[in-house]
């Protein structure tokens, strides 16, 4: 089976070649820029992203928007992940939540001519009290995920600091892995 994935980021596209290989899923890299409505859900962001791309390109396709909810916060940043790491970066975010909950969100949105379907995956965990580690990208430095008796550094390093402990449990590759197995069953 072969569908499209529609990104600008070239390290989410190795991401997702290598997690959907697993279910028998090729995908093509579609680098299309689209218009991102503004939501609060990356649920709608996404699936409209999907919408609009799949009226440009008329092949079966999926987009990823993904962000970092801070539930004390009502959820800021969130869909505006992006935007708010361009302006305050992760020594902002430390000075809002510091040691507080919270979550990675991923949201796949898929679509065909007959089907729009979304997938999301969520890694829970909080914000060390500074920033930790040089690896990944965004807001790595300042994300510890929760314990998880069988992945090794949970629950004590940022995903910065362990990105092979991120490779294991990221809300991406969880969104990846419910897209895949929905695809296997098509
Ligand atoms: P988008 O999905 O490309 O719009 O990105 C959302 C933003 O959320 C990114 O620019 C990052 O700042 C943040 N983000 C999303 N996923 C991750 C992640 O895995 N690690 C660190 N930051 C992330």
């Amino acid at each position: 089976m072969q569908v499209s994935f529609v990104t600008g980021n070239s390290g989410k596209f190795a991401e997702a070649e290598k997690i959907l290989k697993h279910f028998g899923v090729n995908i093509l890299h579609r680098d299309l820029s689209i218009d991102e409505i503004r939501s609060d859900s990356i649920e709608e962001v996404a699936s409209a992203s999907a919408r609009f791309a799949h009226a440009e390109l008329k092949e079966p396709l999926f987009v990823e928007d993904s962000g970092l909810f801070i539930p004390s916060l009502n959820g800021f940043p969130g869909a505006y992940s992006a935007w708010v790491f361009r302006k305050l970066g992760n020594e902002g975010i430390l000075e809002l939540a510091a040691g507080k909950e919270a979550e990675f969100r991923a949201c796949i949105a898929y679509t065909d001519v007959s089907v729009a379907e979304t997938f999301t995956g969520l890694v829970k965990g909080k914000v060390p009290e500074e920033i930790r580690g040089t690896g990944g990208f965004g807001y790595d430095p300042i994300f510890i995920p929760e314990k998880t008796p069988e992945v090794r550094h949970s629950g004590e390093k940022t995903f910065a600091e362990a990105p092979e402990m991120k490779e294991a449990l990221s809300h991406r590759k969880r969104a990846l892995e419910k897209f895949g197995k929905y695809l296997e069953k098509r």
